[in-house]
């Protein structure tokens, strides 16, 4: 069992921006063989891209087919954000955004043929929810129960996810700095993260080789506060 990335095969589902991306870049500088899966993953040095929609079954299993054995999926495919109050709640769009951050992880987790652990992406929202935060919350929690649940029925493969707090990305579109700002000032360490430090968090969750069922969250305090 390797404890290291190097000369190692990982597939991140969502590498092309954002988390994802910063995950790519360190596991390639950790001598990994990267690809990334978006719908439009831009060139990165070093690092393989595939172009699906992940909301479409057919192009996640077509994506394994193409990608073929791998030994760490790494799932960061996610949307923005939505904030729903429960006296507008619009049923159909709750169900949409299951879509791609739980459904399409079934589909993922489904169709690889991965062989040492899958690192998924859940989010404090499930710890902390503000008002209208009931459907993004109930995704992460999702998330979160998946992976323990992953982690007995497919052992001794390890599944693990990460669980951020707010992060510099482009998630929060390009006039995020009072976002940044507002959001820092209220945890105990005065700042929002950045993609990097959370890199660390999935790279230390596939070369761990006892941690399976692990949430880990990395959020700067944002929990405790
Ligand atoms: N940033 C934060 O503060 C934060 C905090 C907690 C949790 N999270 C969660 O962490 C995950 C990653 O966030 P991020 O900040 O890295 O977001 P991001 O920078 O917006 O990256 C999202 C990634 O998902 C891909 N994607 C979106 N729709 C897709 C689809 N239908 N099919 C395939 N790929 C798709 C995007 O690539 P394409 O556009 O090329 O498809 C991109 O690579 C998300 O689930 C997010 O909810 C983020």
């Amino acid at each position: 069992m390797k404890s290291t990335l190097d000369g190692q095969r990982v597939a991140i589902l969502g590498g092309s921006s954002g988390i994802g991306l910063a995950t790519a870049q360190a596991a390639r500088d950790a001598g990994a063989e990267v690809t990334i899966v978006s719908r439009k993953p831009q060139a990165q040095p070093g690092i393989a891209t595939h172009s699906a929609d992940l909301t479409d079954p057919e192009a996640v299993a077509d994506t394994f087919r193409e990608v073929g054995e791998i030994d760490h999926l790494v799932y960061t495919a996610g949307e923005p954000l939505e904030l729903m109050e429960i006296s507008a709640l619009d049923r159909d769009r709750a169900r949409t955004l299951f879509g791609l951050r739980y459904f399409s992880v079934l589909d993922a987790v489904k169709a690889a043929n991965v062989t040492t652990s899958i690192t998924l992406t859940t989010g404090i929202a499930k710890d902390r929810p503000g008002p209208g935060w009931a459907v993004a919350a109930s995704i992460c929690g999702a998330v979160e129960a998946l992976t323990k649940a992953l982690a007995v029925e497919l052992a001794p493969l390890r599944v693990n996810a990460v669980s951020p707090g707010v992060v510099r990305s482009p998630l929060w579109g390009p006039d995020a700095e009072q976002l940044y700002s507002d959001v820092g000032k209220t945890l105990p360490l005065q700042r929002v993260g950045e993609v990097e430090e959370i890199a660390q968090a999935y790279l230390y969750l596939m070369t761990q080789p006892w941690a399976t069922g692990t949430i880990l969250t990395i959020d700067g305090g944002t929990v405790i506060a």
